[in-house]
């Protein structure tokens, strides 16, 4: 077990050109003894760099890294008590399971007792022991990619870096899998970190999750702070599935109560556009002014048909504004339906009940929630208001 500390760390390569690109931008993170850290990002975000980096297998360019508090900045990789698992599992083919797992610990000459008894038990706790002497050509993706972490758990490392470890996996195995990644985190009580860019993965592994675009850590939170707190548009917008909605319109303040006007077909203001009256919290976003362009944020389960909402909250206190949408697509999954809607210029997802009937281009009327409303600033995406 140990810390991971990350101070300003930046990594610039130089492509094939000769141009810089800036892999990572000054990122400082903090993974604490024994936590599930997730780095989730997109693609090229430098998710597998800031791995890389944390394993030794490249240098930083600039910042320090130390690991169970000492920098490790000049440690050579195989020196620094890590063990990395790899998306394409890295077995060697022509050993056994056995012997791929026993390999690591050879390489150390542990004695082959020890070996066979550390073996026998990583197999045993991976549901491997059947297929000890098997080829990884004849395993399944699932018990291959079980053999790359039996590997890895078998040297017993203070701490772990999986890189997209589960993303050959088909949905039912690559759910049995973070099930098993969890209770194994839990009994080893190992410091994890885990790189995917797989935004339900995140959620349901992290303790905490790292949220990374272009090089640059966005923000580190738990899952559901995450959800419900995003700093800026990109976590908002990345978290979460279907996405936040996002309106784009004007905040402004009238007498004492606070409206957000939609923006319209010809990009401006009217005061016929539709408008929401926000919490009072809202004003806060103004910064003392009368009024400013903003986004506003809301999820898909903040909108609801109208029906299930009482008339006396329409103007009330729980700030709930109705507004008359058309459905263009539905979408019902069973538990719940989506509706693809539009309501002015604006296009948003509503989530309502499985039992709520209707068809496409079928006039409906919904309620928006603006409590959990977000307000984000359109030039610095950085959130503003509540
Ligand atoms: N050895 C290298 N030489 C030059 N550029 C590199 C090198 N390794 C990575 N990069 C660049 O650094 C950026 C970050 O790459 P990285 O592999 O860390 O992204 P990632 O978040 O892991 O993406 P993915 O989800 O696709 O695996 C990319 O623009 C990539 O092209
Ligand atoms: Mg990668």
């Amino acid at each position: 077990m140990a810390q991971v500390v990350l101070k300003n760390i930046s990594k610039i390569f130089t492509n094939s050109k000769g141009r810089a690109i800036h892999a990572l931008r000054d990122a400082s993170l903090t993974v604490e003894q024994g936590e599930f850290m997730v780095i989730v990002g997109p693609s090229g975000s430098g998710k597998s760099t800031l791995l890389r980096l944390i394993a030794g297998l490249e240098d930083t360019t600039s910042g320090t890294i130390s690991i169970g508090g000492n920098i490790a900045n000049n440690v050579p990789p195989q020196d620094r008590d890590i063990a990395m698992v790899f998306q394409n599992y890295a077995l060697y083919p022509h050993m056994t399971v056995y012997e791929n797992i026993a390999f690591g610990l050879k390489l150390r000459k542990v004695p082959k007792t020890e070996i066979d008894r550390l073996v026998r038990e990583t197999g045993d706790s991976l549901g491997l022991t059947a297929h000890l002497d098997s080829l990884p050509m004849v395993l399944s993706g699932g018990q291959k990619q079980r053999v790359a972490l039996g590997r890895a758990i078998v040297r017993k490392p203070s701490v772990f870096l999986f890189d997209e470890p589960l993303s050959n996996l088909d949905a039912r195995m690559r759910a049995q899998m973070r099930m098993e990644l969890s209770k194994l985190h839990k009994s080893l009580g190992v410091t994890m970190i885990f790189v995917t860019h797989d935004q339900v993965e995140a959620m349901s592994l992290g303790d905490r999750i790292a949220v990374i675009c272009d090089g640059v850590i966005q923000q580190v939170a738990g899952p559901i702070q995450l959800y419900d707190d995003p700093v800026n548009l990109f976590v908002a917008g990345f978290i979460g599935s279907p996405p936040m909605n996002l309106f784009s319109g004007m905040l402004l303040k009238r007498e004492n109560e606070v409206l957000f006007q939609m923006r319209s077909e010809t990009g401006k203001v009217s005061e016929n556009a539709i408008s929401f009256r926000l919490d009072q919290t809202a004003t806060q976003a103004l910064n003392g002014g009368g009024s400013r362009e903003v986004i506003l944020g809301l999820r898909p389960e903040d909108i609801g048909v109208s029906e299930t909402i009482p008339v006396h909250n329409q103007e009330g206190p729980n700030c709930v504004s109705i507004t008359e949408a058309i459905v263009e697509h539905v979408e019902p999954l069973g538990p719940e339906t989506y509706l693809y809607s539009k309501a002015g210029t604006a296009q948003f997802t509503a989530r309502v009940r499985a039992d709520f009937s209707v068809a496409a281009n079928q006039r409906i009327r919904l309620g928006f929630n603006m409590r959990r409303a977000h307000i984000f600033d359109p030039a610095t995406q950085n959130r503003i208001g509540p």
